[in-house]
């Protein structure tokens, strides 16, 4: 055995010779050898002990066997000799221990090495033989945390990952291994495992703070929000970089280590944009590289910064007059895009005034909707259209507002019959018409004047002879109101001719007014007293009174006569002039207040002078220049239609804007 000391014996058989006495055995040698010795005595038979000593020690892993040759020789002459192969095997003792190849291993591997994943293998080497030489492993020194994460094979020594890595958590392991042999001879070596940084973890967003809702009046570069990021990862797997999504005003700004402030850039209106979802994206700069991104949701807060706007530039409401106090004209719409009270549209009429009252006495606005109605009835004949001012308020405060003009245009609705001016209708006063017995047919014999107070078709007038003594007689322009001698008077015609003359206007429906007109055909103004018994109203007391005012101005009547005369004689060679109306007179003629406006179908002051000739010298003229002159007259029922009479409604009429046409007027007869 490699293990046995220094001195250790073996022995070895004693040589054999045959012959005896001096020839015998008699001497031993042993071959030069590194190991053995050796030793030869006598014991006390006389017999030889040969041991073989081990002279110096034996290592079975550097010689296995060693082989050398033993020699005898016998005192013979010649000397004679034997050998022995002596043939040595060294055993093995467990002389030696494991040992690793490395003094201190190292390894390193990435985070995410899969299970399985071999490490490193350690090997450690032992010189002995058989059992003794076999080396096994185990980890010596180890964390309780490496243990869940490394896998040693016992036989092989290699290492293989079991748990999950984490650079993150942990990045290095350190530990001991230990390689025995078969009877417990044993050694260590270090083993330092390094892991290394894989790009495995994404950033991650932290909203430190956020303000919501923001106002829309922020002024560019508000700060309304604070940001961290964070990358576990190490390096450039660490480096993180930040943006906001391209399409909203907003982006981050750097401020100090991985803290960002959320700014806006933009004007923000909430009546465009009411909120942003704000996408936050962090990449960090590994590869490949990770990202993450968090979505913000931020509101937008309203101030009251749009006035309410009308729909339309400017209403118009058409209204028929005569409507009822309380219908509906029209409405008026704003829009305020503002939020809740500050988009609340209010309507309120501006106060203002229509013919020298309030406005609100003619419309009022609902407040709510914005329909407008009409407060009262209004009457086209009064006025045809105005205007007032709505505003539209809003609820904010403070308040916004603007205006809008609304005009409200009256329709005419037939609502005035047709009024005659001449003849009167009133039953009071009996006028009649001289119609020369000389008259032609054709000649213009009087005229029909009305008014009508509506204004288009419904003051269009037509004229109509709805009855007459002689039908054939005469006829009436059924626009102008003329009435005409349809053929020549001839003395068989009856000298009292009554017509009943309607008017009616256009409207739907139409309504009329009628009127009677007495015509007398003479020539001679005595004859008129015939007709008294046509008046309604005859009694003495007129007579008398007629009697005395032709005695008391007879003498200015003559004076007229001759100057009639005159002028009559001039005249003589175109008598037939005098009817037709064609003959311009000089406006001094006319009253004041009297205009030819349209012309049409006029009764001329021409006839009008004729007539006063043609009636002679009984009351009608007399009458007629007396009470033109003096107006002291007493105001008797019959003498009550001076002049002045006739004016006055013209008068009202023309204030009104509604006359068209007004024209002299014959001779009035009571
Ligand atoms: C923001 O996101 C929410 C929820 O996903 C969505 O309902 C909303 O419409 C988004 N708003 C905008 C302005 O994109
Ligand atoms: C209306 O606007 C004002 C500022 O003009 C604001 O203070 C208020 O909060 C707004 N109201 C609503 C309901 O948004
Ligand atoms: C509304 O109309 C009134 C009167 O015309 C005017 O004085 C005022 O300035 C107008 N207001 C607005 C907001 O247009």
């Amino acid at each position: 055995i490699e293990s046995a000391f220094k001195g250790a014996r073996y022995r070895v058989s004693e040589a054999h010779d045959a012959d005896i006495g001096q020839n015998t055995v008699k001497q031993y040698s042993v071959e030069q050898n590194e190991h053995f010795v050796l030793s030869v005595q006598d014991d006390t038979d006389g017999n030889k002990i040969i041991d073989l000593v081990l002279d110096k020690e034996l290592d079975r892993e550097k010689e296995q066997s060693l082989e050398f040759t033993l020699f005898a020789v016998d005192g013979g002459n010649p000397q004679k000799s034997g050998t022995a192969n002596i043939h040595v095997t060294v055993l093995d003792a467990n002389d030696n221990a494991p040992v690793f190849d490395q003094a201190t291993y190292k390894a390193s591997i990435p985070e995410n090495a899969a299970v399985d994943t071999v490490v490193i293998t350690v090997s450690a080497s032992d010189a002995d033989e058989g059992i003794n030489g076999e080396v096994t492993y185990e980890f010596s020194r180890i964390s309780e945390r490496a243990k869940k994460i490394f896998s040693l094979d016992t036989k092989t020594g290699e290492i293989k990952v079991i748990g999950s890595l984490d650079y993150e958590s942990n990045s290095k392991y350190e530990m001991r291994i230990n390689a025995k042999d078969g009877y417990g001879l044993s050694s260590d070596s270090k083993l330092v495992i390094d892991i290394t940084d894989v790009n495995d973890n994404a950033p991650v967003i932290y909203i430190k703070s956020m303000i919501s809702p923001i106002l829309e009046n922020l002024v560019p570069g508000t700060e309304v929000g604070i940001i961290n990021v964070q990358d576990r990862d190490s390096d450039a797997n660490g480096q993180i970089r930040c943006s906001v999504n391209q399409n909203v005003p907003f982006k981050l700004v750097p401020s100090i280590k991985n803290y960002y402030s959320l700014v806006t850039t933009g004007q923000l209106d909430r009546e465009l944009v009411s909120d942003y979802n704000i996408t936050i994206s962090a990449t960090d700069e590994g590869s490949p590289p990770l990202s993450s991104s968090k979505t913000v949701h931020l509101s937008v807060a309203d101030i009251n910064d749009n006035p309410p706007v009308f729909e339309e530039q400017s209403y118009s409401a058409y209204v028929t007059e005569n409507n009822k106090p309380g219908s509906t004209l029209c409405s008026v719409t704003a829009r305020d895009p503002d939020w809740r009270q500050n988009g609340t549209v209010i309507y309120s009429l501006l106060p203002g005034e229509v013919n020298g009252a309030s406005v609100s006495s003619y419309l009022s606005v609902n407040g709510d909707t914005g329909v407008i109605h009409a407060v009262r009835s209004f009457d086209y004949e009064q006025f045809k259209n105005f205007k007032v001012n709505v505003m539209a308020r809003d609820n904010g405060s403070p308040p916004l507002s603007s205006n809008v003009t609304v005009s409200v245009f009256i329709s005419d609705v037939n609502d005035n019959s047709p009024q005659i001016l001449y003849p009167s209708s009133d039953r009071n006063s009996f006028m009649t018409e001289l119609v020369p017995k000389a008259a032609h047919g054709g000649s213009l014999v009087s005229k029909v004047i009305a008014v009508d107070a509506d204004s288009g078709q419904n003051a269009w007038l037509s004229y109509q002879i709805v009855s007459s003594t002689d039908p054939g007689l005469f006829t009436i322009g059924v626009h102008s109101g003329e009435i005409r001698t349809q053929r020549d008077i001839s003395e068989s015609d009856s000298m009292k001719q009554n017509l009943v003359v309607a008017v009616k206007d256009n409207g739907q429906p139409p309504l009329s007014a009628t009127c009677s007109m007495y015509l007398i055909i003479s020539d001679n103004l005595a004859e008129v007293t015939e007709l008294k018994e046509l008046s309604h109203d005859d009694n003495s007391k007129l007579t008398s009174y007629l009697i005395i005012a032709l005695v008391s101005v007879s003498t200015f009547f003559l004076t007229f006569i001759i100057i009639v005369l005159g002028v009559r004689f001039c005249r003589r060679n175109k008598p037939r002039l005098l009817f037709d109306g064609a003959v311009a007179i000089p406006s001094a003629y006319l009253p004041p207040n009297y205009s030819d406006v349209d012309g049409t179908g006029t009764l001329r002051s021409t006839y009008n002078y004729d007539a006063y000739l043609t009636t002679g010298s009984r009351t009608s003229d007399f009458k007629f220049v007396t009470s033109y002159n003096d107006n002291t007259l007493p105001a008797d029922q019959t003498l009550r239609k001076s002049p002045s009479d006739f004016v006055d409604p013209f008068e009202e009429l023309e204030d009104s804007g509604e006359v068209g046409s007004v024209q002299t007027l014959p001779t009035s007869l009571p």
